[in-house]
């Protein structure tokens, strides 16, 4: 790249913000921000009014910016603004989990058709460099699986309710006044955020993109009193867990769904907002990655060593994506889960294979047993119209 990096920055919110923030604090000067498009021109800014403009335009005929970043919570002008970027052969640093989780493909290609870059370790666990190491140093075949707590919303509500006996309304109500958690917070707590994550991670773990929709998510937001006083019965917490995993040579599985986890994993004890990251290897076991996964200096400091890496010329070379023998994603995967439904007429929606536990009783019914990925995501669309809760329930 060259000498000093002149950024065009698209969005002045969290992240926005919290990357001005953290340059003005490190005092980088192979970083500047010259120009910032926002949407609504009369809102009060914290920098001068002439950094500011509405108009794309303003950034993208200016000849001293040479790296766009992009941190708005628009997914389908996002889009735009990226595409855009990379055809006219600048590079990109972005932010926006949905937009990259729908959109990989081509913005692959895009990169390869045009040599201009994109990156965004900043879009999946926020502070915590996930697909930079995935890329770089997991450069293998010995990786086994990716799995863990990727939406500190969720898990900042969890914790509540498990450390503190908070009721979940209550814990929803403080992680949205804290601004952990969106006004409408499906997208955290249904666990879209952390598929959207999942994805991203996926194919920079085992180079294999699949679309979201194709994939099962399903967040905590029906949870009860009895599920919870379950998974305390029998000495595990309830966390909402994205995992990718290897089943052979060829084939992963992935999936989001709150799991019951015991106190032996390294995941039990991520509290709060924090999100966790679990590698596990065929040579060195385990190993664990820890930190904020969201906020606005957290993010600020993941965009700005994105920008720092492409000041070295840093690209994502997709080498998973490269490998001879390609991972395809499969559905055919037997996993033990806990359900808990209202009536008969729920269960019958569940083709389990086996149920090695099973309760009834006017006001709580659950049963605990082994069933087909694919037979849970034939029924997806149904799942958030009952009043049932399933989580995975791992054996030990
Ligand atoms: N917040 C986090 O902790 C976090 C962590 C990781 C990733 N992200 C991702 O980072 C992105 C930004 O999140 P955020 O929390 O910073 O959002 P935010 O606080 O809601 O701020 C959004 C910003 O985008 C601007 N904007 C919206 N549409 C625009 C458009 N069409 N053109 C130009 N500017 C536009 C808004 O302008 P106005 O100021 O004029 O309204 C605002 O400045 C999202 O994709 C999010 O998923 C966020």
């Amino acid at each position: 790249m060259e000498n000093k990096i002149t950024i065009g920055l698209f969005g002045f919110g969290t992240v926005g913000q919290g990357l001005a923030g953290v340059l003005q604090r490190v005092e980088n000067n192979k970083a500047e921000i010259k120009r910032i498009c926002v949407k609504n021109a009369d809102k009060p800014r914290t920098l001068p009014q002439e950094f500011f403009t509405v108009n794309p335009d303003d950034i993208f005929n200016d000849s001293k910016i040479n790296l766009i970043v992009e941190v708005i919570d628009d997914d389908k002008a996002a889009y735009g603004i990226v595409t855009k970027a990379l055809n006219k052969g600048l590079s990109v640093v972005s932010g926006n989990k949905k937009m990259l989780a729908y959109h990989l493909p081509e913005l692959i290609e895009l990169q390869q058709k045009t040599g201009a870059a994109l990156l965004y370790d900043a879009s999946a666990c926020g502070s915590i460099p996930v697909i930079r190491n995935l890329e770089e140093y997991y450069d293998n075949d010995l990786l086994i699986s990716v799995k863990g707590i990727l939406n500190g919303s969720s898990n900042f509500i969890l914790s509540k309710i498990f450390n503190e006996n908070m009721r979940y309304d209550t814990a929803l109500k403080m992680a949205q006044d804290l601004g952990f958690a969106e006004s409408n917070p499906s997208f955290d707590v249904d666990g879209f955020d952390s598929l959207f994550k999942l994805v991203i991670i996926t194919v920079h773990a085992f180079g294999e993109y699949v679309n979201p929709d194709k994939l099962l998510n399903f967040g905590i937001s029906n949870m009860s009193e009895n599920d919870i006083r379950f998974a305390i019965e029998k000495s595990r917490r309830i966390k909402l867990v994205g995992q990718v995993e290897k089943l052979s040579n060829d084939q992963i599985t992935l999936f989001v769904l709150p799991q019951l986890i015991s106190k032996d994993k390294y995941i039990y004890s991520v509290e709060d907002e924090f999100n966790g990251v679990v590698i596990k290897g065929e040579f060195y076991y385990k190993q664990f990655m820890f930190g904020q996964g969201a906020g606005s200096k957290p993010t600020g400091s993941a965009v700005l060593s994105d920008i720092t890496a492409r000041y070295h010329n840093y690209r994502y070379e997709y080498k998973k994506r490269n490998r001879i023998r390609k991972f395809h994603y499969t559905e055919d995967h037997i996993i033990r889960i806990y359900l808990r439904y209202e009536n008969e007429d729920d269960l019958s929606l569940f083709n389990f294979q086996q149920i090695t536990e099973r309760y009834a009783s006017d006001s709580y019914k659950y049963v605990v047993g082994n069933i087909n990925l694919k037979d849970i995501i034939k029924i997806k669309d149904e799942l958030h119209k009952r009043n049932l809760f399933l989580a995975a329930y791992p054996h030990n």
